[in-house]
């Protein structure tokens, strides 16, 4: 065959595309299993973080995390029609992301506080996380998945509130496709900590939002945190998901109770 024709040299282009297509879809299968345990384990120290158990930036590494989630992290099923645990589910055979493209696991949601998040479905069953701080087996703080559209994206994080089921402990995020600078400050270690201590509920009203330019401190602004600058849409997303987890189509029923001092 003619080396310098046609012919010769898309054969050689295909030849070389099918070697690199196989090349690239076998490190895609390999690694699969490998990506799904590093996402696993990234969660778990996004929850370890938002807790203050590790800090946000401290070397940990997996040894670590699996050793301080499994002695202070309890995940539990919350059934999100009930706004009820469901105790003897298995934490492990919940995955939110899976059920909300399965009408099997999930319903559809119409509210007012789900139009504005965006969120069309709920998955039927959610995890929460119950958290002991000091090894007394008592719990001493909620996590609780949170997620809504942003501008670009939909931001997925955690807010771990105390015992009292209304004090913010933390605010994390660990997807989202915001841009960096802008909705992406949603990851600025000095915009979370301005969550710390401020309230979800006044009465029974989710109250807590990002406004528009600053807030107060805690004592002054108790449901109000900082605008994002140049993120207006990101800021208002954050408190849009907030409204919607925080009522009574996600874990409203569950902190009342707590509110009220019933079990948990
Ligand atoms: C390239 C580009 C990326 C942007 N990314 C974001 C973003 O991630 N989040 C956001 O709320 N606004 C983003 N904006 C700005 C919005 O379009 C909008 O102007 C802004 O949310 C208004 O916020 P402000 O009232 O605080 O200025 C972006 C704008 C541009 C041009």
């Amino acid at each position: 065959m003619d080396r310098n024709g046609p012919t010769y040299i898309v054969l050689f282009a295909a030849a070389v595309c099918l070697v690199c297509s196989a090349f690239v879809s076998t490190a895609a299968v390999s690694l699969k299993e490998r990506q799904e345990v590093n996402k696993k384990l990234d969660q778990q120290l996004k929850v370890l973080n938002v807790t203050g158990i590790i800090k946000e930036g401290e070397a940990a590494d997996r040894a670590t995390i699996v050793a301080k989630y499994e002695q202070h992290i309890t995940p539990k099923v919350i059934d999100l029609e009930s706004g009820q645990l469901v105790p003897d589910a298995d934490p492990a055979t919940v995955d939110v992301k899976k059920a909300l493209g399965d009408p099997a696991l999930s319903v559809a949601m119409t509210s007012p506080e789900a139009k504005a998040a965006q969120v069309p479905r709920k998955p039927k069953q959610a995890l929460i996380y119950e958290v002991d701080l000091d090894g007394d087996k008592a719990t001493d703080l909620f996590v609780l998945p949170i997620f809504g559209k942003g501008l670009w994206s939909t931001l997925w994080g955690f807010l771990a509130l105390e015992k009292d089921g209304n004090t913010i402990k933390g605010i994390t995020y660990y997807e989202h496709g915001e841009t960096p600078g802008l909705g992406g400050e949603v990851d600025n270690p000095l915009w979370k900590a301005k969550w710390i201590g401020r309230k979800v509920y006044n009465g029974d009203k989710v109250a807590i939002g990002v406004k528009k330019g600053a807030a107060g401190t805690v004592a002054e602004d108790p449901y109000a945190v900082d605008g994002l600058s140049g993120a207006t849409l990101t800021s208002n997303g954050v408190t849009n998901m907030l409204r919607l987890w925080f009522g009574e189509a996600g874990y409203g029923p569950l902190l009342k109770k707590l509110r009220a001092g019933g079990a948990s």
